[in-house]
């Protein structure tokens, strides 16, 4: 009974923890929130559950053993994970909850041959309840692909695996699929006497799906695998609360996987890409990075100093802050803020426009600025953002390049077409900050930077908002 009422409390935070991250304002409570609800249902599974013959867990040492050194492992590396290696943490945890969730059905699948060949081996294939040997494999083969491709996710976000396809590997990855569905029907139909052996097989053949789904897939759209991966893993734990028949155990694989899926969609959409274009599509691969120096056909960019960019914001009456991938870089969040809070002791009016997928994940700009203190209110979505540019002094665009290309309206060959974007060019100047004239994650030009209301404050975004803010000073 109370270890019910501890796991019906988990699940509630679970949720409660959920609908609080959708908001900056309430994300870091929402998080603790739902961290408590699940120290509750772990201390309650430790302490409380009993089997049907009255048996505790036992095993302590091994279990607290895990927990100290799992929690000294989290602890550690979130303190010192850098905001743009975030996604490879994310990553990382990721695929070990995939693995969790395998070894859950490798442990299971061990209780049941032995539970069923000691009651009486001549009936053991028919007596093995086949629902409960289809959730074994699917937690077996949804959390091995999970785990073996976040690992490969990790890999290419740090720069440790180069993408790697060969030709027809999609097709190779259909038919490893097929061969891993047909193994597991005969596993479940016929249980042979050589279970074990396929179960084994079944497991090996899953984590190398695993490698090769992920492995052809462009390093920069990993974000989207990643998240995909994570929905796959709330599968693979949801399977796990069936075996064990236990409630907060699915409740939560359901809303990961479910919030994995949602936010995968969401990417998708942000981009305006099919998610079968991101897993096979390669997009902002090499081909494409080749970039400009110097003039395009339409005519060629002007640079502004700083001392001029300075004048220019500090005599407007509303600036838009721009925030992209560069800012992260360089890790110039605090100085923005900074500028932000100089500017508007000037009269300034100062906001911020957030494209959804700024950056390399999603809420990348959020975390950041949340990170250096600006006030929640200023950030405007993309949508109120452009409403608000046409009434706009100068745009201060800080290593975003996709997000503010103008070609994603205007020309149906380019390959972000569609892609909702920040209509920076509405307002009467945009500054852009960024190092050179290469361009960013699609690999493509951008016109914006041509165009005779754009001038280019070249630099790193970190050293350049320093200047900037030293510069207003003097003014
Ligand atoms: P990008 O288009 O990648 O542009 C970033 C720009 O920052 C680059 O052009 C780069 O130019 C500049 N930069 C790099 N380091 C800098 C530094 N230290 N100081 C100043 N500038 C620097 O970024 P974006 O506009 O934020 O667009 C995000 C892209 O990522 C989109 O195409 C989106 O589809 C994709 N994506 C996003 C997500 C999520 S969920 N956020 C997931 C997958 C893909 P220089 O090299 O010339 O400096």
């Amino acid at each position: 009974m109370l270890l019910t009422l501890c796991y019906l409390v988990g699940s509630v935070t679970f949720i409660l923890g959920l609908k609080m991250l959708s908001n900056p304002a309430t994300a870091r409570r929402g998080n603790l929130i739902a961290a408590g609800g699940m120290t509750l249902a772990i201390a309650g599974t430790i302490f409380l559950y009993e089997d049907e013959g009255g048996h505790k867990l036992g095993n302590y040492g091994w279990i607290f053993g895990g927990l100290a050194v799992g929690a000294v492992i989290g602890t550690l590396a979130a303190k010192r994970v850098k905001m743009t290696a975030m996604p490879e943490m994310v990553s990382l945890f990721n695929g070990m909850g995939g693995a969790c969730a395998a070894l859950i059905s490798v442990v299971e699948f061990d209780h049941l041959m032995h539970a069923y060949q000691s009651i009486s081996p001549m009936v053991f294939g028919e007596a093995i309840p086949t629902g409960f040997l289809i959730i074994i494999l699917l937690g077996l083969i949804i959390g091995s692909v999970s785990f073996a491709g976040s690992m490969i996710a990790w890999g290419k976000l740090n720069g440790r695996i180069k993408d790697f396809s060969f030709k027809g590997q999609h097709i190779f990855n259909l038919l490893l699929m097929a061969v891993i569905v047909a193994l597991s029907i005969y596993l479940i139909g016929w249980m042979p006497a050589n279970s074990l052996l396929l179960f084994y097989v079944i497991f090996a053949l899953s984590l190398l799906y695993g490698v090769f789904f992920v492995f052809p897939i462009g390093g920069a759209d990993m974000p989207v695998v990643i998240s995909l991966l994570n929905s796959f893993t709330g599968v693979a734990a949801a399977c796990g609360g069936f075996l064990y028949d236990n409630k907060v155990m699915l409740t939560g694989g359901i809303l990961v996987g479910a919030a994995g899926t949602l936010l995968t969609i969401l990417m998708c959409k942000a981009m305006n890409r099919s998610l079968a274009n991101v897993l096979i599509g390669s997009f902002g691969g090499g081909a494409a990075k080749s970039g400009s120096t110097g003039s395009k056909d339409q005519g060629s960019y002007k640079e502004i100093s700083l001392s001029d960019a300075a004048v220019v914001m500090t005599y407007a009456n509303k600036v838009f802050i721009v925030p992209g991938y560069g800012l992260a870089v360089a890790q110039a969040q605090h100085a923005c803020h900074e500028l932000e809070k100089l500017l508007e002791s000037k009269g300034v009016e100062v906001k911020y426009a957030i494209h959804p997928v700024a950056g390399r994940m999603p809420g990348h700009m959020n975390v950041l600025l949340a990170e250096a203190d600006v006030s929640y209110d200023k950030l405007l979505e993309m949508e109120q953002a452009n409403e608000e540019f046409s009434t706009t002094d100068v745009v201060l665009i800080l290593g975003a390049n996709d997000v503010v290309n103008p070609a994603a309206k205007t020309d149906p060959s380019s390959p972000i077409y569609g892609m909702p974007v920040l209509d920076v060019e509405l307002a009467k100047n945009c500054i852009v900050n960024k190092r050179s004239m290469k361009p960013g994650y699609a690999g493509i030009e951008n016109d914006l930077f041509f165009q005779p209301k754009t001038s280019m404050l070249f630099g790193d975004a970190k050293k350049v908002l320093q200047d900037l803010v030293a510069e207003i000073k003097n003014l």
